[in-house]
C-alpha cells in the first residue's frame, strides 16, 4: 500500500495535537452517537473517549502514534471499509477526506457503514484568502483546487449542514492555517513537515516564501497587513464541518 504518511507522518503526534475548542466543536455534531467509526484516524486526534469508537487507518506511522489506550484500530481505507452496512451510529473523517485516493467511493463507504456522518473540512475559497497562501504561496490555492472540499463533501452526504469552525488564536492542532495569528510558526522546518499542503510543495520555494516572511515579520510589514500577532481569539479561516442529518 502506497504511504505519503510514512514521511509525511514523523513527528505527526507532536504538532498536530488535538485543540479541546475543536473536539468539542466535534463532540456536538456526533449527538447522541454511541459508536463512530473515524476514518483516516490517525494518531486517534479528536476520538472522544466517552463513546464507543473504532479507528480506520492504513498508516503504519500513524498506527504507530496513536497513544496507548487509544481507540482499536483496523488497517483498511475509507474506499473498502470492511464492515456491515450500517453498523455504526456515527461515520466521522477529519482533514483526512482530500488524502483519499478515490473520494467520491470513501464517502459512499462512509455511508453506507454509518447511520450519520460528520465531516472536517474547508472552504476552498475562503482557504485561498488566508495570509500565508494568499500573500505567500497562492500554489497552494491552485494545488488544491480540485481536491474534495466542502461543497465536493456536502453533495455526497446530502442533505447535509455545513457549520463554520472558528480556529482559536493558540489552536493546538497545527494543521495549514492553525497559526494565523503566530506567523512566526511557519518558520519553523518543523510545524511545516506535519502540514500536508506545505510538505507536498517544492522546498525550494518554500523556503524562498520563509525568507519573504521573515523579512515582513522583521520590517514590520506583516503586522501593517494583519495586525499584531496574538490580537484576536478566533478567526474564521475556511474549516468546516459538514453533518448528515439523523
Ligand atoms: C491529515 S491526517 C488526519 C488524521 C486525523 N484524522 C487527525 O485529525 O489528526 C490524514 C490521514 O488520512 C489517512 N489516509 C490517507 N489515505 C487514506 C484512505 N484512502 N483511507 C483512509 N485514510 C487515509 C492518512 O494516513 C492520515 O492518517
Amino acid at each position: 500500500m502506497n504511504d505519503p504518511y510514512r514521511t509525511l507522518g514523523t513527528g505527526y503526534a507532536g504538532q498536530r495535537r488535538p485543540d479541546p475548542r475543536l473536539a468539542a466543536l466535534i463532540d456536538d455534531a456526533l449527538g447522541r452517537a454511541r459508536t463512530v467509526v473515524n476514518v483516516g484516524a490517525g494518531a486517534g486526534s479528536y476520538e472522544p473517549a466517552d463513546r464507543s469508537v473504532l479507528a480506520v487507518e492504513p498508516s503504519p506511522v500513524m498506527i504507530a502514534q496513536r497513544p496507548q489506550g487509544s481507540a482499536p484500530v483496523v488497517r483498511a481505507v475509507a474506499e473498502r471499509l470492511p464492515f456491515a452496512d450500517k453498523c455504526f451510529d456515527v461515520g466521522l473523517a477529519i482533514l483526512t477526506v482530500h488524502h483519499w485516493t478515490d473520494p467520491a467511493r470513501g464517502l459512499a463507504e462512509l455511508r453506507r457503514v454509518s447511520h450519520r456522518q460528520v465531516v472536517l473540512t474547508w472552504d476552498h475559497a475562503v482557504m485561498s484568502r488566508f495570509w500565508l497562501v494568499a500573500d505567500y504561496l497562492p500554489e497552494i490555492a491552485e494545488a488544491e483546487r480540485e481536491l474534495p472540499e466542502r461543497d465536493f463533501i456536502a453533495e455526497h452526504l446530502a442533505p447535509a449542514r455545513v457549520t463554520e469552525v472558528p480556529v482559536p488564536h493558540d489552536c493546538s492542532d497545527g494543521f495549514l492555517a492553525a497559526y494565523w495569528n503566530r506567523p512566526h510558526a511557519y518558520l519553523d522546518p518543523a510545524a511545516r513537515a506535519s502540514i500536508s499542503s506545505l510538505a507536498k510543495l517544492d522546498p525550494s520555494r518554500v523556503e524562498q516564501a520563509m525568507r519573504r516572511l521573515r523579512a515582513d515579520l522583521a520590517d514590520g510589514t506583516w503586522q501593517e497587513r494583519h495586525g499584531r500577532p496574538g490580537a484576536a481569539d478566533t478567526a474564521d479561516v475556511g474549516y468546516r464541518l459538514v453533518s448528515s442529518p439523523g
